[in-house]
């Protein structure tokens, strides 16, 4: 069977941890072609990845390259167009979080993917990743009883792009580093969102808060789910020490915890330094196996026809949980969602 050709459409920092994938590691595709605004930089891209066709613009790739699914990589104000454009051309889509600016965006993403029948996958990695999926497998088997409260925390390195700084373009930082934990909240619960509390504060960017006058750089989010499980959110970025993605579940018989700081199980001990262990600096060191596992999923899904582990569904239901927290910093009072 001819690989699945897919194209990276935003060549920046996620994208190129997807190209590299398609690439070389998911056996069953291969990498075509990519897009980006900054044409320099695509051509620059395609010849570090090996690849022959690179455009500046979505349109001319659709118009004349022969893809069969692209992975958006793009800034989130720039998700729903492109997702759109494609699933008319009748190319599967692969979207990184967060899933787009607005729930009528997320809304027409999916109506669109499902009306040419081409599959949407969304890039929450971390149900992919091995030790988030033994948590959740001990979970399913029922080995702490019932979840009663959920911790998840993502703390970023280093600050993200500019366009991710500004609110407008991005929904801030629970959106741009956070999306994740709305989405273990919701996955590990097993339940949706009905009431969401947050409060957020900028405390390390001052000259950020001057640029961009909704800029925060900490937030705590709750939860209550409808199943009646609670949730708890941290977020910081950037923390400067690495990155930093764990979660907790308390059950009504034990606790599961998923995740640790340090990244391999090597640590020294000496008199002048103490111990000493290594953390992840950034996520691709952290989630390198889970991204080369979802874009083998994506693939085999296109292949075999199924519906993938990771829905738009998914990806509208983090993206509420996002912009309720968001009106609740705002407002300063709790939102309530209808959880079903
Ligand atoms: N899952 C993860 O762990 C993870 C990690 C980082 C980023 N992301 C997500 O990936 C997406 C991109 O983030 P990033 O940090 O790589 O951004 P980035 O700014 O590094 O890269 C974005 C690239 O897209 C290009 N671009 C902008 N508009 C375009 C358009 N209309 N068409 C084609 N190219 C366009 C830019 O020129 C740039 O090269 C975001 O949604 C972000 O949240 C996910």
């Amino acid at each position: 069977m001819n690989p699945v050709r897919v194209c990276v459409v935003g060549v920046g920092r996620a994208g190129m941890v997807h190209a590299t994938n398609f690439k070389n590691n998911v056996p069953r595709a291969s990498l075509a072609a990519v897009v980006d605004a900054d044409l320099e930089l695509a051509e620059k891209r395609a010849k570090d990845l090996g690849v022959d066709l690179f455009f500046s613009d979505l349109y001319e790739l659709l118009d004349r390259a022969e893809i069969d699914a692209i992975c958006i990589t793009t800034p989130t104000f720039t998700h729903a167009e492109i997702a759109i454009a494609a699933a008319r051309a009748g190319v599967h889509i692969f979207c990184e979080k967060p899933m787009a600016l607005t729930l009528k965006e997320t809304e027409e993403m999916i109506q669109a993917a499902r009306k040419a029948e081409v599959i949407l996958q969304m890039g929450f990695m971390r149900r992919f990743d091995p030790v988030f999926i033994a948590a959740k497998e001990r979970l399913d088997r029922g080995d702490i009883g019932r979840p009663m409260l959920i911790r998840s925390l993502t703390r970023g390195p280093g600050l993200p792009p500019p366009w991710a700084c500004d609110i407008k373009t991005s929904n801030g930082m629970l959106a741009e580093v956070n999306s994740h934990d709305f989405d273990t909240i919701r996955w590990l619960g097993g339940s949706e969102f009905v009431r969401i509390y947050a409060e957020a504060n900028t405390l390390k960017c001052f000259d950020l808060k001057e640029e961009f006058p909704n800029f925060y750089d900490n937030a705590i989010v709750t939860f209550r789910l409808k199943n009646g499980t609670l949730g708890l959110l941290d977020g910081a970025c950037p923390v400067g020490y690495g990155y930093d993605a764990r979660a907790e579940v308390l059950g009504s018989e034990g606790v599961i915890l998923i995740g640790e700081l340090q990244d391999t199980a090597v640590v020294s001990c000496t008199k002048s330094t103490g111990l000493v262990a290594s953390n992840f600096p950034g996520w691709r060191e952290r989630f390198r196996e889970a991204y080369i596992a979802e874009a083998r999923h994506f693939v085999e899904c296109i292949i075999e026809r199924k519906e993938p582990k990771v829905t738009g569904e998914d990806g509208k239901r983090a993206l509420e949980g996002v912009l309720a927290a968001n009106k609740s910093i705002q407002s300063g009072v709790p939102i309530s969602l209808g959880g079903s």
